[in-house]
């Protein structure tokens, strides 16, 4: 199986650091488990394309220290060396191979990593008699595979990736001496310490090196799946509940999805998730319960986020749209009023829940038309009105689409110069209408943009998202999708950490 050290990265994006619980065993996190993250083998064939780039950076970037030493040699004493100046040239990555070990970790080997080290030799040896000091500069040879075994494991609530278990394995590591104008004593001592020396050298720079680069990369796209998941006051807690699962086929991470708002946090503890929910064929799906999506909403109700003014043109050609029901002499005579105002807000937290034929949403709105100044004769109108409409979500050319369908409108209130006035037949059948083929389109239509621009903000548009499917299932929404990775976002990272 081809695979990536890109796949780990991704995967501790998503598994981000949290406080909080202990890891439970999986079953028992199952009911605490509120966002799922599955990234299949196909996702991780993707990923691998982007890996070479990342060792690359990784050789490139090491510190090769100098490295100073001695030998004792029967003929000339005690000999001392010293490399300095080390540099790395012409690199070049054969190809990447991972496999994904269920129940245990990634395996990832780097084979064929051809590479010219250079620098300078500075050696002395003598006795108390003849004191001799040179010299000189060499080169290295080496082809390299490299294999790194991340181990994946979930501790303080975050699931982290050990990749101490690194290895290099040198296929060729050849020491030339500048013109070789040294007779060929010298290179025979130096190749058998200094080799070796060397390998030790490049191994612990490499292998740190690539522990480093890993967790610039997974602080550096975790952070922005923190600001991605936050928007302004209201936060999601993503901690992991438990260890991710490898299979030979994917990697699973589970997650609290608990909204924070005004220091306050979601709690689930009933969650409806199971792992025979989602399939195989797909590269990522994101599972999210309706225990996550609701505390969301209440949070934005909260947040005062639910609340529209629409006034001038923008008014006039919303009571522009065609309705089978007379426009009654009240809204009349308010929208002849240049400075008519329409003011909506949600009257209490809208409740969500998935189903099977979409998304189920059941809003109270109160809604204020009035001619504006206060002055004016006309008396503002007011009402309520309870609305259950069914979502379909999906997302195309980097937007967010939401398609509603009214399932039940009902009018409650009426109030005019705040008396309730009578609820006419006609007026209430206007409303209905008003509501459901201007009011529910207006609101999608806010929507819509500003969810998109929301994603937007945190660089979704970055991602080469490749047939998303939105499906909803009692009580959960099941996102599943291709993806091309983001060349740019790595190029920028690796510009912006590494030169
Ligand atoms: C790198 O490769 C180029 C072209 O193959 C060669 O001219 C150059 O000498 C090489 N550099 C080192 C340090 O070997
Ligand atoms: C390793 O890389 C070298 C130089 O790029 C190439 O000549 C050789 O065929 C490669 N070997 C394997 C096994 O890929
Ligand atoms: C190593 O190679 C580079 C490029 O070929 C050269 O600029 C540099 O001077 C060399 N270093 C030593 C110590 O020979
Ligand atoms: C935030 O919480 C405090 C105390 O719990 C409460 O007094 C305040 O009204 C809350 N603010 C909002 C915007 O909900
Ligand atoms: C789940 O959490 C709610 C709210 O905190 C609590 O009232 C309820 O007892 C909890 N249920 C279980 C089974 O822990
Ligand atoms: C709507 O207008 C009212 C009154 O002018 C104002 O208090 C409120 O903040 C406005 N709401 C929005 C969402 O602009």
């Amino acid at each position: 199986m081809k695979f990536s050290v890109m796949l780990l990265l991704l995967l501790l994006v998503v598994c981000q650091v949290d406080q909080g619980q202990a890891c439970l065993n999986q079953e028992e996190a199952y009911r605490f488990t509120g966002a799922v993250c599955r990234l299949t083998y196909p996702a991780a064939l993707v990923l691998n394309e982007k890996t070479t780039r990342v060792i690359e950076a990784a050789f490139q970037h090491a510190k090769y220290p100098s490295i100073e030493g001695e030998k004792s040699m029967m003929m000339f004493g005690k000999v001392t060396y010293g490399l300095h100046n080390l540099e790395i040239h012409n690199l070049s990555i054969g190809h990447s191979e991972v496999e994904l070990r269920p129940g245990e970790g990634v395996g990832l080997v780097i084979s064929n990593v051809s590479a010219v080290f250079n620098g300078t030799i500075k050696y002395g040896y003598g006795s108390w008699l003849v004191k001799v000091s040179q010299s000189v500069d060499f080169e290295i040879d080496a082809q390299i595979d490299l294999g790194i075994n991340p181990k994946l494991y979930c501790g303080a609530g975050k699931v982290a990736a050990d990749t101490s278990d690194c290895y290099l394995k040198f296929h060729k590591l050849q020491l030339i001496l500048q013109g070789d104008r040294e007779p060929g004593w010298l290179k025979r001592i130096f190749t058998d310490f200094v080799t070796f020396t060397v390998k030790v050298v490049i191994k612990s720079q490499i292998c740190q090196e690539i522990n480093n680069v890993a967790n610039i990369l997974a602080d550096f796209i975790q952070h922005r799946a923190e600001q991605f998941l936050s928007d302004g006051n209201i936060g999601v807690d993503i901690g992991v509940t438990s260890a991710p699962v490898i299979t030979s086929n994917y990697i699973e991470s589970y997650h609290k999805g608990l909204a924070v708002y005004n220091n306050t946090k979601a709690v689930i503890n009933a969650s409806v998730f199971h792992p025979s929910q989602l399939t195989e064929h797909r590269m990522l799906y994101f599972w999210i319960s309706d225990d996550v999506l609701n505390p969301l909403i209440a949070a934005a109700q909260l947040d005062g986020r639910f609340s529209i003014n629409i006034s001038g043109a923008n008014l006039m050609d919303l009571f522009k749209a065609d309705l089978s029901s007379e426009m009654p002499t009240t809204i009349k005579q308010i929208l002849s009023s240049e400075a008519a105002v329409l003011t909506a807000w949600s009257v209490r937290v809208p409740q969500l829940w998935n189903a099977p034929d979409g998304t189920h949403v059941k809003a109270v709105a109160a809604i204020e038309l009035s001619p504006g100044p206060p002055s004016s004769d006309t008396p503002p109108l007011y009402f309520e009105t309870e609305v259950e409409v069914l979502v379909h979500t999906s997302y195309a050319e980097k937007k967010l689409i939401l398609k509603a369908k009214a399932l039940k409108i009902t009018i409650d209130t009426v109030l005019q110069h705040q008396n309730a006035i009578m609820l006419e037949e006609a007026l209430v059948n206007y409303l209905k209408e008003a509501v459901e083929k201007i009011g529910i389109p207006k609101v999608t239509s806010v929507l819509e943009p500003s969810l998109t621009a929301l994603m937007d903000m945190q660089g979704l548009y970055l991602f080469d998202i490749i047939n998303p499917e939105v499906l909803t299932q009692n009580g959960y929404v099941l996102i599943q999708m291709g993806f091309g990775f983001p060349h740019h976002l790595l190029v920028e990272f690796l510009k912006k950490t590494l030169v």
